[in-house]
């Protein structure tokens, strides 16, 4: 899973070197877009050179991956944006223009993840999505710039929904493991913060019997 800015400036030779990187994994590779990436000015031929290498692109879709043992991971995924982690009381609240944008913005985003996330059937779900839904994983990232990190009705919306993992980017000065209000653990896996691919084991919750019969520990892809 790649949580988006595969690009510096969404330029389209960067987007081929990144599907030529990225296709070489023995692995299906689900990505988000991120803001770097959306400065292109071509979005859908942007997306199409991912494709065709094979890396599905979610925004604010969903999809499933299924392994050799029949364990189905569901995958939800949606850019976000950022707005900030206070409670806004929608787009007629802020008074200007940049910020009712933004606000309409938030609030797109967060339908679009909230729409795919209750799409998904499968054994276990996971949410990405560029920006941050919650503070717990922004680290050393000066207060000052929250409000472009990411937004707390991202957050509002996992919980919600209960996905059992959520993974982020963008924060690159942010701390790995964090965790939204409602408890639903969170892992910003921005390059600067991991270094390298993040391995993930899900720890599943014994307590729900559907699950621990499907699954084992560590999911193995073959
Ligand atoms: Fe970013």
């Amino acid at each position: 899973m790649v949580a988006g800015d595969l690009t510096e400036n969404g330029r389209m030779l960067e987007a081929e070197a990144a599907a030529d990187f990225l296709s070489t994994a023995q692995l299906p590779v689900i990505a988000v877009l991120g803001n770097h990436d959306l400065r292109t000015l071509r979005r859908v031929a942007f997306r199409r050179v991912l494709e065709h290498r094979g890396i599905e692109v979610l925004d604010g879709s969903a999809t499933v991956v299924q392994a050799s043992n029949g364990f189905r991971v569901g995958i939800a995924g949606a850019t976000g944006s950022g707005g900030g982690f206070w409670l806004q009381e929608g787009p007629d609240a802020i008074r200007t223009r940049t910020f009712k944008r933004l606000a309409i913005r938030v609030s797109r985003e967060c339908a679009a993840l909230e729409r795919a996330l209750l799409a998904l059937e499968s054994d276990v779900r996971i949410a990405t999505t560029h920006f941050a839904p919650t503070t717990s994983t922004l680290g050393r990232e000066p207060l000052a710039k929250y409000w472009m990190l990411g937004n707390c009705e991202l957050g509002v919306v996992l919980d919600r929904c209960l996905p059992d993992l959520v993974i982020h980017g963008h924060a690159h000065l942010g701390t790995l493991k964090g965790q939204t209000p409602g408890g639903v653990p969170v892992r910003n896996v921005a390059l600067p913060v991991v270094k390298r691919v993040h391995l993930e084991t899900l720890e599943l919750a014994p307590a729900v019997p559907v699950r621990r019969a499907s699954c084992e520990p560590a999911v193995r892809w073959s």
